[in-house]
């Protein structure tokens, strides 16, 4: 593996589950693999469970880790050929190089704006810095994809099917933010590859990019779309064509028990309890939320050792 900006950067991807969860039985096993080598992890964005299980993984790989809030150091031209005389102040072509001289592999968090669709879809950042860095590159989730979660619900779903091919929906949640589709696109792509049946739930108007859905059904009935499912994982997401519109704020389409049924929960965390997903299921064993985050640690160190063991 050269970089992990996409799911598409894992070959083997039933063996790459297997591995996490091995690393999760012993995950100090490979303490010597990442001695003397350093994880920079660049965060233009908020995070709780993507900063702390990455830097766990790192270390558990035996990793020196460093954190830049991006937002605390100097402002950032991505454009090339820009004249620098107005608010930014240093170019990502000199930033990236930069970093990499203190860095073996670079992480980086660049959320969406969702103001221009056109301009979030360049992913600017995660591009400027595989452009320019000389160094491995993940992403800790860019406008359109967050793929260590991707591998992290993945690796959940393994450990805990039950049937050869489950049933596995994504069911769109109200939330009082419009929020990226980062989760749900890299969430759908996976789906895609492993064996499950999936099915996208959503009112109208929430339709995800069709690259990303492809042929996977889009339910607008939430009752019917729920029927069966072993997994139901709960997300809010803007509209994708009134591009980062709030079209909906229903709260029939709220995460309820009865809806439920004997399915297990799966939400990226944070969630907003009682508006997106009912305390009753957050608090009851159906519920694998926590699973999924400790998860985010062992998906992010196969990926770490992956890289480690290519540079
Ligand atoms: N699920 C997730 O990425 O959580 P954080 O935003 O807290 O990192």
């Amino acid at each position: 593996m050269k970089n992990y900006t996409s799911i598409n950067d894992i070959s083997n991807l039933s063996e790459t589950i297997k591995d996490a969860i091995l690393l999760k039985m012993n995950p100090f096993g490979y303490s010597e693999i990442g001695k003397h080598k350093t994880l920079v992890m660049l965060f233009f964005n908020s995070s709780l469970r993507t900063r702390l299980s990455t830097e766990k993984a790192a270390k558990n790989l035996g990793m020196e880790v460093m954190v830049l809030n991006v937002n605390d150091v100097w402002n950032l031209e991505f454009e090339d050929g820009t004249v620098m005389n107005m608010d930014t102040t240093e170019h990502i072509k000199e930033a990236a190089k930069v970093i990499s001289q203190y860095a073996d592999i670079i992480a980086i968090r660049a959320f969406p704006k969702l103001k221009n669709r056109e301009a979030d879809e360049s992913e600017i950042a995660m591009t400027s810095f595989k452009k320019y860095a000389t160094v491995p590159i993940i992403n800790m989730e860019s406008a359109t994809a967050h793929p260590l979660q991707a591998l992290a619900d993945a690796i959940t779903i393994s450990e805990l099917t039950e049937h050869k091919k489950p049933k596995v929906v994504l069911s769109w949640a109200p939330h009082p933010k419009a929020l990226p589709h980062a989760v749900a696109n890299s969430f759908v792509e996976m789906m895609q590859y492993l064996e499950v049946d999936v099915t996208i739930t959503h009112p109208e108007g929430y339709e995800l990019d069709p690259k990303i859905t492809k042929n996977t059904p889009i339910h607008y009935n939430q009752e019917e779309a729920l029927k069966d499912a072993d997994f139901i994982y709960v997300k809010n997401w803007s509209s994708y064509n009134n591009y980062g519109q709030i079209l909906n704020t229903d709260e029939k389409w709220t995460m309820t028990k009865a809806k439920l049924g004997k399915a297990k929960l799966m939400h990226c965390l944070p969630v907003r309890r009682n508006v997106v997903v009912e305390d009753a299921i957050l608090d009851s064993a159906q519920s694998v939320v926590i699973r999924q985050a400790n998860n985010r640690t062992f998906a992010a160190q196969v990926v770490l050792k992956k890289l480690l063991e290519n540079l």
